[in-house]
Order: C-alpha cells, then structure tokens, then sequence
C-alpha cells in the first residue's frame, strides 16, 4: 500500500496530460528519468548495438532506423527500463484498459546517415487484434532536437475514421501512402517535438507520425516501448518471425508479453 502510493505520487499524470493524450493522441511528459537513469539506460542500449550489431530495416541505403528488435529480451537493465514502474504506470493510465508490454527497440540514427522515418501509424505493423487502445512509448536516451530526428505527431489523427487508417498490413508490399486513403491529410497541422533525454513521449497506434533526418554529429539513441492491449491476439502480420509458432487468434499472454501493473 505504502509502496503504491509512493509510486502513484511519482507518476506525474495530470488531467491535462489525459486530456490532451485523448485529443490529440500523443503526450510529452519531460524528465521521467533522472540523469543518472538516463547514463545507465543509454550505455545498455549502446552495449547491446554493439553485441547484437544494428539489424537494418531495409537496404543500407535506404535506413532510416538502425534497431535492435526486442531489447527487453536481450539485456536485463532494457527489461527493467520496459518495465520502469514510472513509465508504465502513465502508459497505464492512458491506455485506460489492462496492458502486456508487446515489443521494445533501440531506435538508432546514426549521425549523418540516416534518411527520415516515413509517414506512418503504428497499427498499421502491429501483427495483433484488439488494437484499440495499443500505444508506443518513445523514451528519449540523449537529446533530440529537431536537427536529430525527434519525432512530428499530427494531431487527432487517431480519431481519423476507418476508412482513412490503412488498418493491418500482412506484407510491406501493400503499405499504402497516406494520402492516398485520408483526403483531409494535406491540410492537417503537424506538431514537432524536440526531447531531452530522459523525457519520455506516448503516442496511440493509428496517431500519424514520423521523423526527421539525423543531421548532427551525435547518435540519435530512443528506445521505443509497445504496450498492447493484455487481450490482444496475434494476427499475422508483418516482422512477425518471433511468433511464427503461435496460431493465428491466440493470445499474447505469457512471460513473453508480461502483463503491466497499473501504477
Ligand atoms: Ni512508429
């Protein structure tokens, strides 16, 4: 008891920040992690590119992330910060429903070298059902100005009707631009958000996003964070291959999706 409500002190979740999760689909929250959380978060991170050397998402050339897929799996100080009691008691009281953490990735852009992160929404590469309420937390590890690729949210775009979300995607082949689905996608603000590290951002799976180039001399180092609704099940999707040995409408339960405390 003593220990929840010390952890519920901690988590800095105001009804604005619920607010403004609800409307706009994305929320910043600055210095969830203190300075010497961030040094030892950022050197596991650093250590396990190093060990498990970047996977590449596409042709060298065409890079715009260099990741290491399921971290929390590989490294304990990763699990622990997948786990970190702050970060999933906001994701938590966002989401409003009961969470399992889905995926972690160190998301890396090399200094000068990456291209920009595509337009896209989460959902859309999620291989699960029950989607609704999924959402990603970007856990900034170093400083991230706009000059390094932070990320640009569009607004309300969560909301944005079916018929406008190109839904689950079974093959890269079949992503479809944009603008080609949501006619209202032209004319819709961005919103671009420089973080410092330790600052941590939400966003909801079919919130529009992406990222810039990395034009600085230094790694652009976050460690993104799926939290899935704990009723999810696998549907077939794509980056999958972990859970080729799960049958289609099976749930992801299990010590391989833990189940979230709520803060
Ligand atoms: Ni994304």
């Amino acid at each position: 008891m003593v220990e929840s409500n010390r952890l519920a002190a901690r988590v800095p979740l105001t009804d604005g920040a619920r607010q403004h999760y609800r409307k706009n689909g994305y929320v910043h929250f600055p210095g969830i992690l203190s300075r010497d959380e961030v040094a030892e978060y950022r050197a596991a991170a650093e250590e396990l590119v190093r060990k498990e050397g970047p996977e590449l998402w596409g042709p060298e050339e065409e890079v715009q992330v260099h990741y290491v897929a399921n971290a929390w799996r590989k490294h304990d100080l990763l699990k622990k910060l997948a786990l970190h009691p702050v970060i999933t008691g906001l994701a938590s009281a966002l989401a409003e429903v009961p969470l399992r953490l889905y995926s972690s990735d160190i998301l890396l852009k090399k200094p000068r070298r990456a291209l920009p992160t595509l337009v896209h929404d989460d959902e859309t590469g999620l291989p699960m059902s029950n989607a609704s309420t999924t959402l990603s937390a970007w856990i900034a590890l170093v400083d991230v100005p706009e000059e390094r690729g932070c990320l640009s949210f569009m607004p309300g775009s969560h909301s944005r009707a079916d018929s406008e979300c190109q839904g689950h995607m079974t093959s890269f082949a079949n992503f479809v631009n944009i603008k080609d689905i949501w006619p209202d996608y032209a004319w819709r603000p961005w919103t671009t958000v420089p973080v410092r590290a330790g600052d941590v951002t939400f966003h909801h799976c079919r919130t529009v996003h992406r990222a810039g180039v990395n034009d600085t001399d230094e790694a652009r180092i976050g460690y993104g964070v799926v939290y899935m609704d704990a009723g999810a099940t696998y549907l077939p999707g794509v980056q999958d291959e972990h859970l080729h040995h799960l049958r289609p409408g099976q749930a992801l339960d299990g010590p391989d999706f833990p189940l979230i405390e709520a803060g």
